[in-house]
């Protein structure tokens, strides 16, 4: 379940209850138990010897002769897509559509072209998310959907249909079991292969599935494409994986271990982009901030850990190459003229250099994302953060203190396993004292393999995590409303996204703190002190003064057209 601001949907979880209980290895006094818990992890939930065969058997109704009978060779020059139309349906987080964007280049070199029309589709690609049950709940209503789709189709015209992503990844065969329509199921790391997957799903009429891990797999050498080209806002992938851990999170087994792209590669991304006539980029990844080049060996930087006073981490810190520091700082040199956000990071890694630069550098927007996930110590600690209550709070006072008007964003997640009233009010005042802008709130939802699955028991009831839910909401709306009204009367540069939903008469677009804010179509001046106008457009850079809010959006009146440099040169 997930609340992003008004938005709230769930799926009630019916699931089991019983106490799920960590195997334990042969005792060695030589191994820490946080040390034995997460190579036991690994070994539990790693990838077995199935996950290695790329091609897979899976009995069809037309079944081929037998595969260990027939050499499963297929020339290269069948990879082509032929022209065949590919439609993305993306689900999920932006790492979603930003990998999305990277199978595309993927199959266009290939050979395949887009549609956005699902009925004359050749190739149906899900990129599915696993995050949540509800999120997984949707795939499995549009995959009966599809099926019956698929079945009407005539011969001359087969529909292939691909699953793509964390879900692909975490229900591997088990999805060719259920789902009889589903053809070729990739991995996030395995997008590099989908021509070949859907041409050997194509030839022997079977199921084809690559859902391989990989170590080092950044996908540096593809330059994505994006899906939407009208929008001035793009993202750009730095690193992919996490090796937190958090115990209640699919993540590190669905994307796998943490791995960083290099600088050159980014830099040339974000200098195509702003060719393109991108005016905004946000560097992604799922724990962007412990970022590190380790291509580049960086003899003036010895750093061994991005890691902020009071908070810890499971893996070992790192030592040598490039931090997300200067990688920031990089990008925002190579690009003054735009913007540059990220997602999302970790708050155990904002180190003080990244805030400087987020200080020092006006195209870095001061806006900072900084999940919390709970404000009570002992669910902090069961949810294996890194962090107490009181170093997450210093933490803030420290950032305030670097970028004195910022805008803070956090997710949190209620219920979690063993969650008391008590504990929970703690998340409620967190939520007050720290006031933030954005919130991305949820209640708990267990997902096998992860730690909390084998070490705790999902006992908080369905209807007290719906309760707390709106009782976070609550919480968060009444500080965000008072937050955004201190923005009333200020003058604010805006990104022009696109026309209103609701008028077609309104722009909206965004502040630097990522707020939304709606003004009237119009024409301005050029610049603040220009005699000549022009209607204002998607990719303008405007400065507005705010007339109105409420815990959501922003009302403004459009001012003139300005850049970052001038707006911060004023
Ligand atoms: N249940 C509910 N929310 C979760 N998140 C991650 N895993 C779960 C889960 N099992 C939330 C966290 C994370 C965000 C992306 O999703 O708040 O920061
Ligand atoms: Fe999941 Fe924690 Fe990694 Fe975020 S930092 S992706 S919540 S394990």
């Amino acid at each position: 379940m997930k609340l992003c601001l008004s938005r709230t949907w769930r799926t009630l979880s019916a699931r089991s209850n019983h106490k799920r209980i960590l195997s334990t290895a042969a005792k060695s006094t030589k191994v820490s138990n946080t040390q034995r818990e997460t190579f036991l992890e690994r070994v539990t939930t790693g990838p077995g010897l199935q996950d290695f065969i790329n091609v897979k058997h899976v009995p069809r109704v037309n079944a081929i002769p037998d595969p260990t009978t027939i050499v499963p060779y297929i020339n290269p020059d069948t990879y082509a897509g032929q022209g065949r139309r590919v439609f993305f349906e993306v689900y999920g987080c932006q790492m979603n559509t930003n990998d999305t964007e990277v199978v595309w280049a993927v199959l266009q070199e290939n050979g395949y072209n887009r549609t956005s029309d699902v009925q004359e589709a050749d190739v149906i690609m899900l990129v599915t998310c696993a995050i949540r049950e509800g999120a997984e709940q949707k795939i499995w209503n549009r995959l009966k959907h599809l099926n019956a789709m698929k079945s009407k189709r005539p011969a001359r015209r087969p529909l292939q249909i691909t699953l793509l992503g964390c879900m692909a990844e975490r229900l591997k065969e088990r999805l060719l079991e259920r789902e009889q329509c589903v053809d070729v199921i990739a991995g996030p790391d395995s997008y590099k292969d989908l021509p070949r997957l859907l041409a050997v799903s194509r030839h022997y009429e079977q199921a084809t599935i690559n859902v391989l891990l990989s170590l080092d797999e950044t996908y540096a050498d593809v330059m994505p494409v994006r899906l939407n080209v009208e929008s001035p806002t793009a993202f750009v992938s730095i690193m992919r994986g996490c090796d937190n851990l958090c115990t209640y999170c699919i993540v590190p087994f669905t994307r796998g271990r943490e791995r960083s792209r290099p600088v050159t590669s980014i830099v040339n991304e974000v200098l195509a982009l702003r060719d393109k006539g991108v005016k905004e980029v946000t560097l992604l990844g799922q724990n962007v901030n412990s970022y590190r080049d380790i291509t580049v060996s960086n003899s003036n930087d010895k750093v061994t850990s991005n890691i902020a006073p009071g908070f810890s981490t499971i893996y070992k810190p790192k030592i040598g190459g490039v931090p997300f520091a200067t990688l920031l700082c990089t990008v925002a040199e190579a690009v003054p003229e735009i913007r540059i956000r990220f997602t999302s990071p970790h708050p155990k890694d904002f180190s003080e250099d990244v805030l400087r630069v987020i200080r020092d550098y006006p195209n870095v927007c001061k806006s900072l994302h900084l999940p919390a996930q709970s404000g009570n110590d002992a669910v902090l600690a069961r949810m294996r953060r890194g962090y107490t209550r009181d170093a997450y709070l210093r933490l803030v006072d420290t950032i305030r203190s670097y970028v004195p008007n910022v805008g803070l964003s956090s997710d949190f997640i209620c219920g979690f396993c063993g969650e008391t009233e008590e504990e929970f009010d703690d998340t409620i005042t967190l939520i007050e004292e720290v006031r933030y802008n954005v919130a991305f709130l949820f209640a708990y939802s267990m997902r096998e393999r992860t730690t909390a699955h084998r070490k705790y028991v999902d006992d908080v009831p369905e209807a007290a995590k719906i309760e707390r839910l709106q009782r976070m909401v609550k919480a968060f709306r009444h500080t965000a409303t008072a937050l955004q009204k201190e923005y009333e009367g200020r003058d604010e540069l805006i990104l022009l996204e696109g026309k209103s939903k609701r008028s077609s008469e309104s722009w909206f677009g965004r502040n630097e703190a990522n707020i939304k804010v709606i003004v009237p179509a119009t024409a301005l001046p050029t610049s603040k002190n220009s005699a000549e106008t022009k209607e204002i457009a998607a990719g303008d850079f405007i400065v507005a003064k705010i007339t109105e809010s409420n815990s959501q959006v922003l009302k403004g009146t459009p001012l003139y057209i300005s850049t970052i440099s001038d707006f911060y040169n004023k």
